[in-house]
């Protein structure tokens, strides 16, 4: 079958990279792709959200499946728009209708999805500029940092955490006055939830689930989690502290209400369901032996909270958790499709992959684009394009703000075009092992101001010493 997957990122590369590895894909399109998904298929300079040119392309190239990365093309319902259109209406869209997708389009909508369903989520309230005095009344009976969330999309930034009551009810003002457009028009206040954040990320066809692996992203710019929030500088799978115990109860009280949730109010979600976590230290009474201080340090000893919901993957999870899946992902797709996902059979590699994300000096402030992408071999310097992955069987390198320059003429330049730019990922038996081979990697790509942190996995492995596990 021919296929369409939209968008442009580390996300997108990975997924062109599995589904072209299914003997069922015959034709891969990407729109628009970047440089790493030209190895893996064509790439067509249309836009994600221009759903009229995709109808016209789907239609011209005989696509019988589309993946969505993103989640602005969810949001504004291209599932819906396929269905809406008799030319079109038969071919499956890999991705929640516009309903579906309100959980991660609309904050207010999950808080009260989540407050209907009983599934575990910080304390919050909702306020529009008619009720701003009501909001400050609100940040007055929490307890600091305070967390105000935009109800809509606001590009990955809408999620502020002032850490004084002043700074709080000046943010509250600003963002109820348009700070984020009309997506701040309302926000929710909630309460800070301690803890370590991880992901889970759920299949759904609208009946039943499959549980994919856990992973954490490495959001700050700096090493030890300090500075600017950026789109994730890396991310591990699986989450070792996420075991057995912890997965159950994230299952029994956040998956399957969720999904049952979504029956409920007559959401048939055919798609991917991102759902952040904080899991919080549960503080149980000081142990007085060995067995229970062991079992204190392990998943018993947290409390998952849902902090968010996406309709889509997350980016650089993707790199860490679509490498793990063994399966064909198009038998995947079809499945979810067909809703007959609860009859197949989901592989896992056991194995840990870690991704290191090089990015542009600067990013997430101000960066240059334009700059040339090499990698190093014995031979000397060479354009990225002719960096196969084959050439590396331990390692994969994920495109995600890359491009062709269209001026070169000797062949290949890569360069770069975003502020995340390469996504470094390999496999060990361990964390260790993994993000030692991607650091290894990492030494052979060059360009001017490529920046990347030092510590990804770090924080894990002391976990694990903690918990007398090797790593
Ligand atoms: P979100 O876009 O909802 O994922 O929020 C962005 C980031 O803000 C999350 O990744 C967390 O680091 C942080 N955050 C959001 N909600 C909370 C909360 N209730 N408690 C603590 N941190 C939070
Ligand atoms: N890495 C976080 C996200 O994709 O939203």
């Amino acid at each position: 079958m021919n296929i369409l997957l939209l968008g442009s990122g580390g996300r997108e590369h990975a997924f062109a990279w599995k589904i072209k590895q299914s003997p069922r894909c015959k034709k891969l399109f990407i729109a628009p792709g970047n440089a790493g998904t030209l190895q893996c298929g064509t790439n067509v300079p249309i836009n994600p959200s221009d759903f009229p040119s995709i109808k016209d392309f789907v239609l011209k190239e005989k696509i019988s499946m589309v993946v969505v990365g993103p989640e602005d093309p969810l949001v504004k319902g291209i599932h819906d728009y396929f269905l809406g259109n008799p030319e079109i209406a038969s071919i499956p869209v890999i991705g929640p209708q516009k309903d579906g997708a309100q959980l991660e389009g609309s904050k207010d909508f999950s808080k009260k999805f989540m407050e209907k369903y009983h599934i575990p989520t910080a304390r919050y309230q909702t306020f529009n500029k008619t009720t701003l005095k009501k909001g400050i009344k609100f940040l007055e009976t929490l307890r600091p940092p305070f967390v105000l969330k935009a109800d809509g999309l606001a590009a990955g930034k809408g999620v502020i955490i002032p850490h004084t009551i002043e700074e709080a009810k000046k943010e509250l003002k600003e963002m109820l006055c348009g700070k984020f457009g009309s997506a701040s028009s309302k926000v929710v206040i909630e309460e800070f939830l301690p803890g370590i954040e991880l992901s889970v990320f759920v299949l759904s066809d609208g009946k039943s689930y499959k549980i994919l692996p856990s992973a954490k992203d490495y959001k700050r710019i700096g090493d030890g989690d300090t500075g600017l929030n950026t789109g994730g500088m890396g991310a591990v799978s699986p989450v070792p502290f996420a075991d057995k115990t912890f997965l159950k109860k994230v299952e029994n009280q956040i998956i399957i209400p969720t999904i049952e949730g979504l029956k409920k109010e007559g959401i048939v979600y055919k798609g991917f369901i991102f759902i952040g976590l904080m899991a919080v230290p549960s503080h149980p009474s000081p142990s007085k032996n060995g067995a229970e201080k062991k079992k204190s340090k392990s998943g018993n000893f947290y409390t998952p909270y849902v902090i968010e919901y996406n309709c889509r993957m997350g980016d650089p999870e993707t790199e860490v958790v679509i490498p793990r899946i063994k399966s064909d992902i198009v038998d995947v797709f079809c499945a979810m499709a067909n809703q007959t996902l609860q009859k197949s059979i989901v592989k896992i590699d056991k194995r840990t992959a870690t991704t290191v994300m090089l990015s542009s000096g600067g990013y997430p402030g101000d960066y240059k684009k334009g700059i040339p992408v090499y990698f190093l071999n014995k031979k000397g310097r060479k354009d990225l394009s002719e960096l196969q992955n084959k050439e590396d069987e331990s390692t994969i390198y994920f495109h995600a703000g890359t491009g062709l320059n269209k001026n070169f003429k000797k062949g290949n330049q890569t360069i770069t075009t975003g502020g995340r730019v390469l996504a470094v990922t390999s496999f060990g038996e361990n964390i260790s092992e993994a993000a030692g081979q991607s650091y290894e990697n990492i030494k052979k790509i060059k360009f001017n101001g490529m920046y990347f942190r030092k510590d990804i996995g770090k924080d894990l492995m002391k976990i694990n010493k903690a918990n007398g596990k090797r790593d």
